[in-house]
């Protein structure tokens, strides 16, 4: 029986810098490397490219299909630099490319059911572009979105098929600075988290944005959600405990709870 894990990519932000051939590099890592983290499910939570143009959604599409083609799925939720310049200018033309290049689902609650994991993606983007307002990076996801994911969820549970579920979203549900935080994280929580004696609905709730590494342990304890997990972002080199320069990509095991980080060489 396959493994439940799966690598997490985020804020690649391709289109900005050198950011297109760190990923290049980072992609042919994780194909190397298929026996060192034994996973075959890709979530890649957002701000995949910097400011939504075609040729940026090219570029990623490019990294997405040589991923596919080593027989990996890539699963992708979207985030605010993914609709718009700077991250702020949303529009529907760049949302529209989202779809067309990395996903031809754009009605979310989307659920990807594979190896017995339900990894549901959301659009942290979704509410957020209807309003008309002063431009900012914030996200929310709207009273819509959140009562079909407390449905999907009520599905999911009498599934027999489904082990565990992922919840994967681009905005950092536990980040409150001004511009930058997702408006409704605090509903978001009461749907996917401890609700009752019962627990938390979920195995896993992972995001980006913040492009901060961090497992959020007194978050796990307080929601009852096993990982909750913020990523880096992917394309940044860092230097591990060694001073080598490298990637960190973060390896989310469900069955033993833990996460781990894969390093590809710089
Ligand atoms: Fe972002």
């Amino acid at each position: 029986m396959a493994k439940m894990r799966f690598l997490q990519l985020s804020d690649t932000h391709i289109g900005r810098g050198d950011n297109f051939e760190n990923i290049q590099v980072v992609v042919d890592g994780i194909v190397e490397k298929k026996d060192e983290h034994q996973c075959r499910v890709i979530v890649w939570t957002g701000d995949v490219v910097d400011d939504g143009h075609k040729w940026q959604y090219k570029q990623a599409k490019q990294i997405k299909d040589q991923l596919t083609q080593a027989g990996f799925e890539v699963i992708a939720a979207p985030g605010n630099h993914d609709y718009g310049p700077q991250g702020i200018f949303e529009s529907n033309r760049a949302k529209s490319r989202f779809h067309k290049f990395l996903h031809h689902d754009d009605d979310y609650p989307r659920v990807d059911l594979i190896d017995g994991v339900a990894y549901i993606t959301l659009d942290s983007m979704e509410k957020e572009m209807a309003d008309v307002e002063f431009p900012g990076a914030e996200g929310e996801l709207g009273v819509d979105q959140l009562t079909e994911l407390d449905y999907t969820l009520g599905e999911l549970h009498s599934n027999s098929n489904v082990k565990k579920i992922v919840v994967a979203l681009h905005h950092h549900p536990f980040y409150f600075r001004q511009f930058l935080a997702l408006r409704d994280g605090d509903k978001l929580k009461k749907v996917v988290g401890n609700n009752d004696e019962h627990g938390a609905r979920i195995h896993a709730l992972v995001f980006g944005h913040k492009h901060y590494l961090n497992r959020l342990a007194e978050k796990e304890k307080k929601y009852k959600i096993p990982i909750i997990y913020s990523s880096n972002k992917t394309t940044s080199v860092k230097k591990n405990s060694a001073g080598a320069a490298v990637y960190k990509i973060s390896v989310i095991d469900l069955e033993a709870n833990s996460c781990d980080i894969l390093e590809i060489n710089a």
